[in-house]
């Protein structure tokens, strides 16, 4: 029998809050614990897809080729150095895909049919920082949201905005989206700013708020250039204990 599986958007349209950060560890820990999962690399940027080392520049076949020209998903999936862990790749052909993809019938679900056949028990979205038909895609594919805010001043700017999509594809295309929760990243304890803004966002998601905290931590920054998720490059290291933490709470919530 084939399973359905859990899909999870990680938006925030804000840029370099931790969205690629939180989709590659996440994935990777709940990875780890047994679950088949697949990471989509939906960011023109394409850093998912080098962050788990694989060569952007020779993908016979991309995300892109999904979305625009047709291609299997399955043909254009590829594994990582991690067991359990898949991926869809993207490089910067994704970059055209809107404009490509804007004359398309039902073109906010072209994803989700993508998807649709794929036997993984929990697929990760990592989106680009825009509000886009990318993210429109992963939103009406997903059922459920991740929001990292990364904690300094402005975190908050822009989060009605994309709580308003939100509840605009819940009203129309997509009305399973839920929000999961959302994460602080970058974290320094040190400064009462850091402080101040997890207070406020307390205040605004008391339910949705994960009781992880990422804190800043230099490998976490450096794994990627080793094409490596933080679970292989220091697994010791604070952030890697966060994204396992992390991992566990995202777990709970998908399976409670
Ligand atoms: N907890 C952390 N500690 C230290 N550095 C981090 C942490 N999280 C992310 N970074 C670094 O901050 C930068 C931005 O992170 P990341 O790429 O995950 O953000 P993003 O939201 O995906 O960015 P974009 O909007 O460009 O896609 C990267 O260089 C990353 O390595
Ligand atoms: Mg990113």
């Amino acid at each position: 029998m084939q399973r359905v599986s859990k899909i999870i958007s990680i938006a925030n349209q804000k840029g370099g809050v931790g969205k690629t950060t939180t989709a590659i560890n996440s994935a990777s820990y709940l990875a780890k614990s047994g679950r088949r999962v697949l990471i989509v690399d939906l960011d023109p940027q394409g850093n998912t897809t080098s962050g788990l080392s694989i060569n952007k520049n020779a993908l016979k076949s991309t995300v892109y080729d999904v979305l625009v020209n047709g291609d299997n998903s399955e043909t254009a999936i590829v594994s990582s150095r991690v067991k359990n862990l898949d991926i869809l790749p993207s490089n910067s052909s994704l970059a055209a895909a809107e404009i490509e993809m804007s004359g398309a019938e039902s073109r906010e679900s072209i994803l989700k049919k993508a998807l649709e056949a794929l036997d993984y028990e929990i697929i990760i979205i990592d989106c680009p920082p825009s509000l886009g038909l990318l993210t429109i895609n992963s939103f009406t594919a997903s059922d459920y949201v991740m929001i990292p805010v990364q904690s300094e001043y402005f975190a908050l700017e822009g989060l009605s905005e994309l709580l308003n999509t939100i509840k605009r594809v819940r009203a129309g295309l997509n009305p399973r989206l839920e929000l999961l929760g959302v994460v602080v990243t970058m974290h320094n304890k040190r400064t009462s700013l850091g402080e101040q803004v997890v207070a406020e966002l307390k205040k605004h998601f008391p339910a949705k708020m994960f009781d992880t905290i990422v804190p800043r931590n230099i490998r976490l920054a450096e794994a990627p250039s080793h094409g490596l998720p933080i679970s292989e490059y220091d697994k010791f290291s604070k952030g890697s204990q966060a994204y396992k933490k992390l991992a566990r709470e995202i777990e709970k919530r998908l399976y409670k």
